[in-house]
């Protein structure tokens, strides 16, 4: 278990460079088995998602070149010319939630495909029916059993799905199956996170013929091939909040670089509602704030709404607000298991099903405390940053996932950080 030791109480100041988009780049990967030839994709953030999704294709008879550089900005080579069906062992897939867009790649490529139910995790069921709705009227034959999905189709047929839910994870597996199928599909009150725009370029550089992503009706085309080609991940907006909101909470003044700034207006926007102010400057914004953030109210939902992944974060900035602020999760069920942890920092926040009502506090306490699950982590580090002594925090391998070199990019920011492993 590795661990953190935070002494807070300092203001952040500086710049940090956000990395490619996590939650982009497990999409992109095993979109690259589509094509017939190698892709190049650039940009990816050195976090583990990544490397583990480079283990998982390479056991699918990929060649991977390159690991993600410690410097970040790193760059795979996947040639998917071997690439044959095959299991996936639970042990990989458990390690990583979105193992489930392997279905949607080797439905489309091998006609059938065997992967293991992703585990929940902490912040909720995290169901795919959804997602196999949408395999079911590609006409696939899909079944579960002993946690393990099969499905198959000796050939995709393209159809029309209408998503009960705005799912992002449902959209983009639908997607990467559709590519190759007979015919036309079109996916309707689909997800527009900026994630799936950046998928959906991918794929029509490789030749696919995607249009309307990043509205909620998306068509794709069936085509007979894919080719290999290069893409460059976009940058990860929660990073990028994540930092923004660090800053802001210890009263500093943080810049965060190589982001679009468009992705992150709804977090700007309740940012400068709480008080703090934000210069945009080409790829760079810039946060200050000098004194304690005014309370605001938050709902979390599908892009353009407030971000569920900066739920976490923000509920800390809020605990330290001057009033109350209500902040609702509509996304998923249990996503308020950071605040158990932060009560014992000395926050004030009462849970009442997926409505946290927050009393600011004007000051936090160091304390040993525990990440549940990744953005659980950010905010606990958010947390410690702004707290009075000394932190502690276990199960930092879950920011891991997520956070590139964030103790290296925390102490450039001026933090006192030391982390054990
Ligand atoms: C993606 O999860 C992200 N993960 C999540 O980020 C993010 O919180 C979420 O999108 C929402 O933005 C990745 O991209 C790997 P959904 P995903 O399908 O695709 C319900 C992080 O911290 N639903 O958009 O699994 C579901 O229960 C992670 O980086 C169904 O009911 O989310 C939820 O309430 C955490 N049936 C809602 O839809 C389905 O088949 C949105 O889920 C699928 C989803």
């Amino acid at each position: 278990m590795a661990r953190l030791i935070i002494r807070g109480g300092k203001p952040l100041r500086g710049k940090v460079r956000v990395g490619g988009r996590k939650n982009s780049a497990v999409a992109v990967l095993p979109a690259t088995l589509l094509a017939d030839g190698p892709s190049t994709v650039e940009n990816l953030p050195a976090i583990e998602d990544v490397r583990v999704y480079a283990e998982i294709l390479t056991h699918l008879g990929c060649r991977v070149a390159g690991v993600p550089a410690p410097s970040g900005n790193g760059a795979l080579v996947v040639d998917p010319r071997d690439f044959a069906f095959a299991e996936i062992p639970y042990a990989l897939t458990k390690r990583l939630r979105a193992s489930y867009y392997l279905l949607g790649v080797m439905l489309a490529r091998c006609g059938h495909a065997e992967v293991p139910l992703p585990g929940g995790c902490d912040i909720g069921l995290r169901p795919i029916d959804q997602h196999l709705k949408g395999f079911r009227a590609l006409g696939a034959e899909v079944t579960i059993e002993h946690g393990v999905v099969r499905a198959s189709a000796p050939r995709l047929t393209g159809a029309t799905v209408y998503l009960d839910v705005v799912s992002v994870g449902a959209t983009i597996n639908i997607m990467l199956a559709a590519t190759l199928a007979e015919g036309t599909t079109i996916i309707e009150n689909a997800a527009k996170e900026p994630h799936v725009v950046d998928l959906a370029n991918y794929l029509n550089a490789a030749g696919a013929r995607v249009q309307g992503a990043g509205t909620d009706v998306i068509r794709i085309r069936g085509v007979e091939r894919l080719q290999g080609c290069t893409h460059a991940i976009i940058p990860d907006e929660i990073e990028a909040a994540t930092y923004m909101i660090a800053g802001a909470a210890t009263r500093g003044e943080v810049s965060v670089e190589n982001v679009i700034p468009k992705h992150l207006d709804p977090v700007v926007a309740k940012l400068q509602e709480a008080g703090a102010e934000v210069e945009e400057r080409g790829d760079v914004l810039s946060i200050r704030m000098d004194r304690r953030p005014r309370a605001v109210n938050v709902k979390t939902l599908p892009y353009p709404g407030f971000p569920t992944d900066v739920q976490q974060p923000i509920t800390v900035l809020l605990s330290l607000a001057e009033g109350t602020s209500i902040v609702t999760e509509s996304i998923w069920e249990s996503r308020f298991k950071h605040v158990d942890e932060l009560k014992r920092m000395g926050t004030n926040i009462r849970v009442e099903g997926r409505t946290a009502i927050i009393e600011g506090v004007d000051r936090l306490t160091g304390a040993p405390v525990r990440a549940t699950d990744l953005r659980a982590g950010a905010a606990l580090v958010i947390a410690a940053l702004a707290a009075e002594g000394q932190t502690e925090i276990s199960g930092i391998e879950l920011v891991d996932r997520g956070y590139e070199r964030a103790t290296e990019k925390l102490i450039a920011l001026g933090a006192d950080v030391v982390r054990e492993d």
